[in-house]
């Protein structure tokens, strides 16, 4: 079990954050509360002492605060920042790096994850600068526990209102001790770009940064499964504990998807796999002339759609694909669901410079027989964890593969 440190901000749901913390503490984890100015308004640090059973951080400059740097000491021993509620003013000050009090010097010095709890006014929550904050901070790989509607302190009805105290502890809890849902099973995870060769020295890429595809395959080997990632050439560092191969050429991956894919229970097809490929690879770098130069593309095989073939009308394994389109995203989601005969298809807007490719956040649809779940902006680790989610609901719903039954 985890120390986690609980920043409370200065909203009236700091209230709810003493909730929070016993909630935390009955699942086991130690918390050491951390109060701005602003939230000794709305209640007493005493609470929290007599709640958590540790001292109060209240001020930077409090006696003793400083002889062991006492923010940077907390920084190394906590496994989870956790903000209840944050107000706008601390969500922005998280956004920009600030660090003028206790809680936001504790969050540069972390290197634990942030987990964040928004509540506020309908108008204030709605409003572009706090909206960019909270995709800064999603795309920095922070968690945010989305925010209800319903009748807020102010007076006014919507969305703002602090999530349910049980809520955020379950988010917490999960984050800090993932569910075993898939211990036994075998997952094969493709990420990453192909590169595909011209000549020695040139290649046609995409711009691919495997992140979403590695948050996936991080993801099931948190919950247990035994991962084959096959990825493609990329700076991006995958866990070392994944059973990794590097492929370059949509050949290659082609070969490594289709043999890991044999025994898998689930295979998740994220990566970019470029459609086209040169017809041949010249032996010596192409010569510049004064002419143009055309060149001649074929067709790659569509790995995916020969999972889908291999499988016919088997249960076994459940096939999960990517759209990265630029316009009409879901729809042709849909399309892909059906031509390549597969179980989930994301559905991912690469017009987007926020989200998507390179980037560490991701707004994505699912697409499923069922219908289309659209999911809030979130770090590309939450997207892995709710894609997990959702194949579980698919994996329950079949009868078992052979090997297990
Ligand atoms: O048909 P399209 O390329 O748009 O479909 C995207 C999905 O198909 C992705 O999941 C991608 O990994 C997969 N794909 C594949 N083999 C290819 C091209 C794409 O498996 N040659």
């Amino acid at each position: 079990m985890s120390l986690i440190a609980l920043g409370v901000t200065g909203g009236i749901g700091a209230y709810k954050a003493v909730e929070v913390a016993r909630g935390l503490q009955q699942r086991g984890h130690e918390v050491v509360a951390i109060m701005t100015r602003g939230a000794q308004n709305f209640v007493g640090p005493v609470t929290f002492e007599a709640i958590t059973r540790r001292p109060v951080i209240t001020d930077q400059w409090a006696a003793g605060m400083n002889s062991s740097v006492e923010h940077v000491a907390l920084a190394g021993s906590i496994g989870l920042l956790l903000v209840v509620p944050a107000t706008a003013h601390t969500i922005a000050k998280l956004a920009l790096g600030l660090a003028d009090d206790f809680l936001s010097s504790l969050a540069l010095a972390t290197t634990a994850p942030l987990m964040v709890a928004p509540a506020m006014n309908t108008h204030m929550l709605e409003h572009p600068a706090v909206q960019q904050n909270l995709q800064i901070l999603a795309a920095r790989g922070a968690h945010i526990v989305e925010p209800g509607a319903g009748y807020l302190a102010c007076g006014w009805v919507g969305k703002g209102r602090l999530a349910e105290p049980d809520d955020i502890v379950e988010a917490a809890h999960r984050l800090l001790t993932p569910p075993r849902s898939l211990a036994g099973r075998r997952v094969v995870v493709s990420a990453g770009p192909t590169y595909e060769d011209l000549d020695p020295v040139r290649y046609i890429g995409n711009r691919s940064s495997g992140k979403m595809g590695i948050a996936i395959a991080a993801e099931a080997a948190r919950r247990g499964a035994v991962v084959t990632l096959v990825l493609g050439p990329t700076s991006t560092e995958p866990p070392a504990e994944l059973d990794i191969v590097r492929v370059r050429s949509a050949a290659d991956m082609h070969a490594a998807v289709l043999g890991a894919s044999e025994t898998a229970d689930v295979v998740v097809m994220a990566a970019a796999v470029a459609d086209y490929t040169p017809a041949s690879v010249e032996g010596e770098k192409i010569k510049k002339g004064d002419a143009d130069l055309s060149l001649r593309l074929v067709r790659t095989p569509d790995i995916l759609r020969e999972l889908g073939a291999r499988r016919g009308e088997a249960a076994w394994p459940v096939l999960v694909g990517f759209a990265a389109e630029t316009s009409d995203v879901v729809a042709r989601a849909r399309e892909k669901l059906a031509a390549k005969r597969v179980d989930l298809i994301v559905a991912n807007d690469v017009a987007r410079r926020d989200i998507g490719f390179e980037a560490d956040a991701n707004e994505v649809t699912f697409v499923t027989a069922e219908g289309d779940e659209p999911l809030p902006l979130a770090a590309k680790t939450s997207v892995a964890a709710s894609l997990w989610d959702r194949v579980e609901r698919l994996m329950a719903s079949r009868p078992l593969p052979a090997a297990a039954s």
